[in-house]
């Protein structure tokens, strides 16, 4: 049995760093809307509310229906989570008078409450919530106040039910993680199990049984996330993985080489498919970037079909689609529940009639690195920055040729070689090169020269949702620019973009 805490998500910001702090210890959670309450909860040792935009008292706000849950499994709300059950169990609900919002400080902390157990006196918390709960239930008791906030936090008697209107989830709420664990772990008495080792021996015995002497085709990318998936699957069924890796021509630098090395090293059983002709021909004269990706992925998948059809008998489509690929999240506009589209596997073909298997689509990007390293990965697979699978094709702007390419290759790797030699590649999220559609004018020896301009970026992030430009010491700077126009034939400027993202985005294109 897998011990689960199941989280119910009305639409928080949160929700999924909620889930990242129960397994920081050790224990297995998931996400589920509101209103998809799963009907087998035999695994389940308790359930956490998600904070919500919206206000319990909104007409259209989400009302789960708890009646599996409450009394029967330990329950903690957070913010929205605890406003719901103070209200539905008669309390009163009220738009705050005062501002809730930010860093404030537990004065009162009932010690006797399992939940507060060895929190500090004054300990920091954050809030972050327009109502606040005014009058509890007569069968609540305060289990802790802040200066403003009486009932920062509350225990249903007689319940293992809880609430607190502060996010133990954030950074900001300093013993957020005594809290949590509190709950989970003496509360609802998890053995925290879940570590990259059990994960990787059940997985791979899950995936014995579930694939046999099937033969399994996937499509590598160089990435982490590919690369953790075909480990796995090669664990448990060995030379029956078939694994394809395509060049599109729009690599890195010597990427095709170096990669496929490493995954033979690793003794996958991989395949190289030289295909770059085929992109770079179809690419010609495009200049719109939603159809140089249209271009790429459709190529791919053709290169892919083909390959795919040369293995006798095979059953099954790998993918290393990951947990945050698949959780249905409420829609903030109303409770329907919506699916994220697949980043990166949209456009799979169905007609290839492959039963699909995901052995990480239960994890987070960090997971998979963890469970990586637990099979004793190399960190040149494992800490390599992501790579969109369009590649260099969405860096080149505007439409692309070979020549351009082999720019971009040039500039590049000047570029990454120098963040690693300069200890500085683990310090960025992601770093790339991008060739601009424009010219600019310059002087070498007596020469007036007339040429490319390429703009330098590294970001810092975690998700790729939000970044912000990386500080970059203006010498290693100024380094690598001088490097790229003296080395790279075809560029005299380079600039290095400041912009975040929001309003910016990572990629140009
Ligand atoms: P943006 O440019 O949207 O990028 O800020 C966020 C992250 O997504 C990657 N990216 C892509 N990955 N196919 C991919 O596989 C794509 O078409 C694509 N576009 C952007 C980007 O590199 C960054 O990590």
């Amino acid at each position: 049995m897998q011990e689960t805490i199941l989280i119910l998500d009305f639409g928080s910001q949160y929700t999924q760093l909620i889930a990242r702090r129960v397994r920081e210890l050790n224990v297995y959670c998931e996400i589920h809307p509101f209103n998809k309450i799963p009907k087998d909860l035999s695994e389940v040792k308790g359930v956490i509310l998600s904070g919500s935009p919206f206000s319990v008292r909104d007409a259209e706000s989400p009302v789960p229906e708890l009646e599996n849950i409450r009394g029967k499994l330990p329950l903690l709300g957070v913010c929205y989570g605890a406003q719901f059950l103070a209200q539905h169990d008669g309390g009163e609900v009220l738009p705050s008078k005062i501002r809730e919002y930010g860093r404030a400080n537990l004065g009162f902390i009932n010690q006797d409450c399992k939940l507060m157990h060895g929190m500090s006196n004054n300990s920091q918390v954050w809030m972050s919530h327009g109502d606040t709960i005014l009058n509890i239930p007569e069968n609540y008791d305060i289990i802790t106040s802040t200066e403003t906030v009486e009932v920062a936090g509350f225990k249903v008697r007689d319940e293992e039910t809880f609430g607190i209107q502060f996010h133990p989830e954030v950074y900001h709420t300093t013993e957020g993680a005594v809290l949590l664990k509190n709950f989970i772990v003496d509360i609802c008495g998890c053995h925290q199990q879940w570590t990259p080792d059990s994960f990787v021996e059940t997985t791979v015995e899950a995936l014995k049984q579930k694939l046999g002497n099937d033969k399994v085709v996937l499509g590598l990318s160089g990435g982490v996330d590919s690369s953790v998936a075909a480990i796995l699957l090669h664990k448990a069924i060995g030379k029956n993985l078939y694994c394809i890796f395509v060049d599109n021509g729009l690599l890195r630098k010597n990427e095709f080489e170096d990669v496929l090395y490493s995954y033979k090293d690793l003794g996958l059983n991989v395949k190289g498919v030289n295909a770059s002709d085929l992109f770079l021909d179809a690419l010609v004269g495009e200049e719109e970037p939603e159809k140089k990706r249209k271009i790429i992925g459709n190529t791919f998948i053709d290169v892919f079909d083909e390959e795919a059809h040369l293995i006798q008998d095979v059953k099954w489509l790998a993918q290393g689609t990951i947990y945050p690929d698949v959780i249905e999240s409420i829609s903030v506009k109303g409770p329907s529940a919506t699916i994220k589209s697949h980043h990166n596997v949209g456009g799979l073909p169905d007609f290839m009639k492959l039963k699909v298997v995901e052995p990480l689509n239960t994890l987070f990007k960090d997971e998979v690195r963890r469970i990586g390293r637990s099979m004793d990965m190399p960190s040149h697979i494992l800490d390599r920055h992501p790579f969109p699978g369009p590649g260099l094709g969405i860096r080149i702007l505007g439409d692309i040729t070979r020549e351009k390419v082999r720019i971009l290759q040039e500039v590049d790797h000047i570029f990454i070689q120098g963040l690693r030699d300069d200890d500085l590649y683990n310090d960025v999220w992601q770093s790339l090169a991008v060739l601009l559609p424009v010219k600019s004018v310059g002087v070498m020896g007596d020469e007036r020269t007339y040429e490319n301009v390429v703009a330098l970026r590294a970001v810092g992030s975690t998700d790729g949702m939000t970044a912000d430009w990386s500080h970059l010491p203006y010498e290693f700077l100024a380094k690598v620019s001088n490097k790229i126009i003296n080395q790279v034939k075809g560029v005299n400027r380079v600039v290095y973009d400041i912009s975040s993202k929001p309003p910016s985005t990572i990629e140009w294109e």
